[in-house]
């Protein structure tokens, strides 16, 4: 059985994050989404909150499951004897800091590989942060997330011009 984590704040999902999820399970049996609990990013939807979104945008995906952890990264994979990390890289500047917790999570546990996936180019500008500023300052990006998530945004933040 072939398990992959692919952690990950998620505050909240974007479109591109799913299109990572959908590749991952083309090469993995459970691809299991992790969602960091970490309340010291002020983040704007609670971790349960993240977690049923989630839950709701890949229904009917095979093989997807949702946790939180807190903690290592390296600890919580141990407990389910996974041994891959997803990570999408959208573009050379995200290869740093990538590349460190790689190398990071594979010295503090050397079974754990990470593989790094990219996302549809359309996708490789999005980032959950400015997703969250453009719709605060009411723009579009009704085709960056999905639709629960727009839902939730709208909710959450009370813009109404998207
Ligand atoms: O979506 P993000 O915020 O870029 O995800 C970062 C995440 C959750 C992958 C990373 O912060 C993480 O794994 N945190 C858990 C703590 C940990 O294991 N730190 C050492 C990894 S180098």
């Amino acid at each position: 059985m072939r398990i992959a984590v692919y952690p990950g704040s998620f505050d909240p999902l974007t479109n591109g994050h799913l299109d990572i999820i959908r590749r991952a399970t083309n090469l993995f049996d459970v691809v299991v989404v992790a969602v960091l609990e970490n309340e010291g990013k002020s983040p704007l939807f609670t971790v349960p909150e993240r977690m049923e979104l989630i839950l709701r945008c890949t229904d009917g995906m095979r093989g997807v499951e949702v946790r939180s952890f807190s903690g290592l990264l390296v600890d919580f994979m141990r407990g389910l004897d996974a041994t891959v990390v997803v990570r999408g890289i959208r573009a050379v500047s995200d290869y740093e800091y990538e590349l460190q917790m790689a190398l990071m999570n594979r010295e503090l546990h050397p079974g754990v590989e990470t593989i790094f996936m990219l996302p549809s180019v359309e996708y490789t500008f999005v980032a959950s942060r400015l997703v969250k500023e453009v719709f605060r300052l009411g723009g579009d990006i009704s085709h960056l997330v999905p639709p629960p998530v727009l839902d939730a945004l709208r909710a959450r933040l009370g813009v109404t011009t998207t």
